[in-house]
């Protein structure tokens, strides 16, 4: 597979929209799928499908075969020490929900803090806000500065001998900053602190090694990395999987049930309760068999060369302004147009097939500090081409008419 023509792999770019090719610049959303992605959940459903994990009939073996097969690969596509850290969920925004649920219930209480930063998406503050409440924790927040990028020695500042967790993203989805993870990781090893990532812009863009980046747990939005709908991955040090209890009950994940009592199962199967995404899981590996086959470091050059492109080309436009200008950026272009609300531009684009978000992107802590309530984003996936960058900046232009700016 050649990426330069990579969008014949998406069945979704034969489709015009509004009469006009599909512009895809929402993959931070969420990425389109590939065919082999497509067909795998359609192949699974017409000819193996069963639920995993409890029945012994052919069918059933063969599901929980292919299930766990997966769990497998992305143990080695994340180079994950056991295949026993590799947690399936819903999303994201589930491992980390899972994290602080059960991280919070048994190490967090009344007066411990949580090191956050003003950078991150609900996801990774509202589960932390939960155990706020529940016992009495402090969230801190190192302070994003006027680059986008969140400073290491703005997090050294907030550490005391209280602080429990330290929980922050990979990539922003809005400043697009790419954090020093390195030495956030080895700053909180020497205070025996440990990290979570929120990895979701960084797993489908950047080349991970779980072993070699030493965080404690990172959270991965499948469906961000052109695999199905509804599925995440929590990964964990086993270390702390056979410390945490589950946070969610049910079929699937015990070991004894008794009227008295109940014990739970191993991990991963102790946070895995009821009917798990099936055929999401497996085809899956279809996602991350496409993410090898056209290599990681491939993806990052070709998508930091159309990300450079878009930079540049946009700040030639005067009418444009680019929120951040952070160290490093990936991904993400979020901006503003003077006297055009988010939502019109996104709306005007679309007139043109390009296909924006709009809005406070899950970051209100972030907009509040900007003094704005939202922004325009235009995010890029493997598919996207300078052309497409090019289309975006006449389809701007189009907007500037409409709007006489
Ligand atoms: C930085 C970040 N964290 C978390 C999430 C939530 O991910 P999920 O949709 O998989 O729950 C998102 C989704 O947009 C995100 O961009």
């Amino acid at each position: 597979m050649n990426i330069k023509n990579i969008k014949s792999a998406f069945p979704i770019f034969k489709q015009k929209i509004n009469g006009k090719p599909l512009i895809y610049l929402d993959s931070a959303n969420s990425s389109q799928k590939p065919q082999t992605v497509i067909d795998k959940i359609s192949h699974f459903y017409s000819t193996e499908f069963s639920n995993v994990g409890r029945s012994v009939h052919t069918l059933a073996v063969k599901a929980t075969n292919r299930f766990e097969s997966t769990r497998d690969k992305v143990k080695n596509y994340l180079n994950a020490k056991h295949r026993e850290e590799i947690i399936f969920t819903k999303g994201a925004t589930e491992s980390i929900n899972l994290v602080a649920s059960s991280f919070g219930e048994k190490f967090i209480n009344q007066g411990d803090e949580i090191l956050t930063t003003e950078l991150e998406h609900h996801s990774n503050y509202v589960p932390w806000h939960f155990v706020r409440q529940k016992k009495g924790a402090i969230i801190k927040f190192a302070p994003v500065n006027e680059k986008g990028d969140v400073e290491i020695d703005e997090i050294k500042k907030l550490i005391t001998n209280k602080t429990k967790i330290i929980a922050i993203t990979h990539i922003s989805n809005v400043t697009g900053a790419i954090m020093p993870l390195r030495k956030i990781i080895d700053l909180a090893k020497e205070k025996k602190i440990p990290v979570l990532i929120d990895g979701t812009q960084g797993a489908p863009h950047l080349k991970l090694d779980m072993q070699d980046l030493d965080c404690d747990f990172y959270a991965i939005s499948c469906h961000k990395m052109y695999g199905p709908n509804g599925l995440g991955i929590l990964y964990a040090k086993k270390k702390w999987l056979d410390q945490l209890q589950p946070y969610q009950g049910g079929g699937g994940m015990i070991s004894e049930v008794l009227k008295e009592d109940v014990t739970f199962a191993s991990s991963p199967t102790k946070f895995e309760a009821g009917t798990m995404q099936t055929a999401e899981v497996v085809a899956f590996s279809e996602a991350i068999k496409f993410l090898e086959s056209l290599g990681m470091e491939n993806i990052q050059n070709h998508e930091n060369e159309v990300l450079s492109y878009g930079i540049e080309k946009l700040k030639r436009n005067n009418s444009v302004n680019i929120i951040g200008d952070p160290k490093e950026r990936g991904s993400v272009i979020c901006f503003t147009m003077k006297g055009i609300h988010p939502h019109d531009i996104a709306t005007i684009l679309d007139d043109d097939g390009v296909a924006i978000r709009a809005g406070h992107h899950c970051c209100q802590i972030l907009h509040d500090k900007l003094g704005m309530p939202a922004t325009a984003r235009a995010s890029i996936g493997v598919y996207n081409s300078k052309e497409d960058i090019d289309v975006l900046c006449s389809a701007i232009d189009n907007c500037k008419k409409v709007f006489k700016i």
